[in-house]
């Protein structure tokens, strides 16, 4: 994927962004993972001779709608200061489209993976100590690759996305990082319903395949999405 700011990479100014640590994560679902281990362990060792017995984090992940999935993620105080380096990454690089999407599914949007690997290398490790046993424990799945972007739906620049699919991923996990400072937003799923917006830090997770979805207009200010687009190659 060709993007604007390609050769541009970008330095984070709070170093703690680089070094992925207990406290990105919410204090109870923290706790729900390190309880949820052995269970899905067993599980997965015993391949699926046995049915999965109960964990905690069937207590913390709630399903709003057929297959899409809630679960409190990040702490607000990481999210706070991850929009902050937002704010100034955005001011280093501006909110681009990428140009190879067609105008309708083109939203503001910066690549970690991209414009700043020291950040993208920090949440994917987040994603594989935190989000795989989540996802095990939903889909008995886990992700070994992915993308990460932050998205900004505004007035100005974008307020609505298109119907999609996630293309390039297996599991879609959305966070938001500003809740209640925009007016509008959610997501629609197709044939499924909406979901409002989420509280600052909890994930949505839906397959990205069986779910076109869309972004719901936002009313006022910047609606700011942490954007995981995950991938699982294993046999
Ligand atoms: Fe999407």
């Amino acid at each position: 994927m060709i993007n604007v700011a390609e050769n541009l990479i970008y330095q984070p100014k709070n170093l703690l962004l680089t070094y992925p640590s207990d406290w990105y994560i919410q204090q109870d679902t923290l706790k729900a993972v390190k309880n949820s281990i052995n269970p899905i362990v067993d599980f997965y060792e015993e391949s699926g001779t046995n049915s999965p017995k109960p964990t905690e984090l069937d207590k913390i992940i709630d399903e709003p709608l057929k297959d899409v999935y809630t679960v409190p993620f990040f702490s607000t105080k990481f999210c706070e200061i991850l929009l902050d380096e937002m704010k100034h990454l955005e001011s280093f690089f501006g909110f681009k489209p990428n140009p190879e999407e067609d105008n309708l599914r083109q939203i503001p949007e910066i690549t970690f993976q991209d414009n700043c690997p020291q950040i993208f290398q920090s949440l994917m490790q987040t994603i594989y100590t935190i989000g795989n046993p989540i996802f095990l424990n939903i889909w008995n799945r886990h992700v070994d690759g992915g993308g990460i972007q932050i998205a900004n739906y505004n007035l100005k620049d974008k307020k609505q996305g298109a119907w999609h699919h996630d293309a390039s991923a297996d599991i879609s996990m959305v966070v938001p990082l500003n809740t209640g400072e925009y007016k509008g937003g959610g997501t629609e799923f197709l044939k499924r319903g909406t979901v409002e917006p989420l509280p600052t830090g909890h994930a949505l997770i839906f397959p990205s395949f069986t779910h076109m979805h869309r972004g719901l207009a936002v009313e006022s200010g910047d609606r700011y999405l942490l954007v995981f687009w995950l991938t699982c190659n294993e046999e």
